[in-house]
């Protein structure tokens, strides 16, 4: 234990890592090939020799922690120095994320999707999007628009049945798309292969605009502060606009911190009861697997109306939604003095919740090549 700190934490985030990935390789194994695969047993004897290992291996650099209550407990019982704590825990906690990152990917990335629409359908049923809010609005709508993109770019870089489907799709969107979808065709450039381009995409172009835009769209939430409750007629909200303190802009970024952390432990939580893998080996030219969830209610749209409605209907409701503040241009913003807006924005949510469900319950049919 006479190591330097930089040692100790490398050898911790390193030992956690270990024993988190073995034994959650058997809850992996009893997911993917059912629990008769490996039983009780073999999922505990997976975390107790992955514990054993860790020690075996890191335990005389780091003391051999890898757990943040065996690190907080040292210390109260004054056996381990109080100030490496809080770095023990980061260190742990890094190693634990490792072992299950493919997993807690996936799972944030569904809670990702989920917050996104949450936070849509709160400021459309307050009219958040209204004068001089619009651009939040419209940054709000691109951010959106990037959301689906990273979706769909992830599903294809796992690369089994689901990505070889979703990748046939891609190429024939960009057909679809004529000039337009000449960066997502194979025939772009024959030097960096579509798949690459996908990856780079999903990696890195689509994560730095996202990051990007999210800085423009708080920013301007900073400057333009956010609404004020919409309840009563238009003079009353609009008095409390001009009059009413508001919430320092730091209360929002805390909000916003306490709901990511909050999303975290979920997605470690799922992550570790439910981890994620990837499908079968994908084969080129048949269709037997349907989308993930977030994207199945364009499945039955594809069966009635083909491939055509795969490029239709997001842009058109893309485009629905950054019309929306010039469209609805009225001083209203209770949701209860909009009743026309509210009827129509629940009549488009319920028509997805429906085509979902119809996507979900029906059987997978062929598109691709029936142009
Ligand atoms: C990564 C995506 C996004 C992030 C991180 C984000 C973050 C935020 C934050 C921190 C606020 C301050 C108010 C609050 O805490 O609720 C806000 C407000 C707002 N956001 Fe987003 N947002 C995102 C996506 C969207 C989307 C998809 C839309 C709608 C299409 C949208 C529209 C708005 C509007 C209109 C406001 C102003 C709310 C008001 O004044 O009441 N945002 N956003
Ligand atoms: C908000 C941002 C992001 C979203 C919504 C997102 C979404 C997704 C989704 C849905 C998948 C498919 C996962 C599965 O079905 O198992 C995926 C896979 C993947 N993502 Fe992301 N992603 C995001 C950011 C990133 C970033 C920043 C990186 C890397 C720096 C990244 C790297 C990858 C890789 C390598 C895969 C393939 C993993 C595998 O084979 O399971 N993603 N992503």
């Amino acid at each position: 234990m006479d190591q330097p700190l930089s040692v100790r934490l490398g050898a911790e985030a390193l030992g956690t890592f270990l024993f988190f990935f073995l034994g959650f390789s058997g809850i992996a194994v009893a997911v993917s090939f059912g629990f008769e695969a490996i039983g009780p047993l073999g999922i505990a004897a997976g975390f107790g020799f992955g514990l054993t290992l860790a020690i075996t291996a890191f335990g005389q650099l780091s003391g051999g922690h890898f757990n943040p209550a065996v690190s907080a407990g040292l210390a109260v019982a004054g056996r381990f120095p109080g100030r490496d704590v809080v770095p023990y825990w980061i260190a742990q906690l890094v190693g634990g994320f490792g072992a299950v990152l493919r997993s807690l990917h996936f799972w944030l990335s569904g809670i990702f999707i989920v917050t996104l629409t949450l936070h849509l359908l709160r400021t459309f049923a307050t009219a958040a999007y209204k004068a001089p809010r619009e651009g939040i609005w419209l940054t709000g709508v691109a951010l959106f628009t990037l959301g689906g993109g990273l979706l769909f770019t992830g599903t294809i870089l796992k690369w089994d049945q689901e990505a070889f489907e979703a990748f046939g799709h891609n190429i024939e969107i960009a057909e679809l798309l004529g000039v337009f979808g000449f960066l997502f065709s194979p025939e772009f450039t024959d030097s960096v292969s579509l798949l690459t381009r996908t990856y780079v995409a999903h990696v890195s172009i689509l994560p730095l605009l996202l990051a990007g835009l999210v800085g423009v769209h708080v920013l301007l939430v900073k400057r333009l502060r956010i609404s004020p409750a919409p309840f009563g007629t238009p003079e009353e909200a609009e008095r409390r606009e001009r009059e009413e303190p508001r919430l320092p802009f730091t209360t929002h970024l805390a909000r916003l911190l306490y709901w990511t952390l909050v999303a975290l432990g979920i997605a470690l939580v799922l992550a570790a009861l439910r981890p994620t893998g990837i499908g079968p080996e994908g084969v080129e030219g048949i269709e037997i697997t349907k989308p993930p969830w977030y994207f199945l209610w364009l499945y039955p749209l594809e069966n009635w109306f083909g491939l055509r409605a795969l490029v239709v209907m997001p842009a058109l409701l893309l485009a629905g939604l950054a019309a929306l503040p010039f469209v609805d241009r009225s001083r209203e913003r209770d949701p209860r003095r909009r009743r026309a807006w509210m009827a129509f924005g629940s009549a488009v949510l319920v028509l997805w919740i429906f085509l979902t469900i119809y996507g979900f319950n029906t059987i997978p049919v062929s598109h691709v090549g029936e142009m």
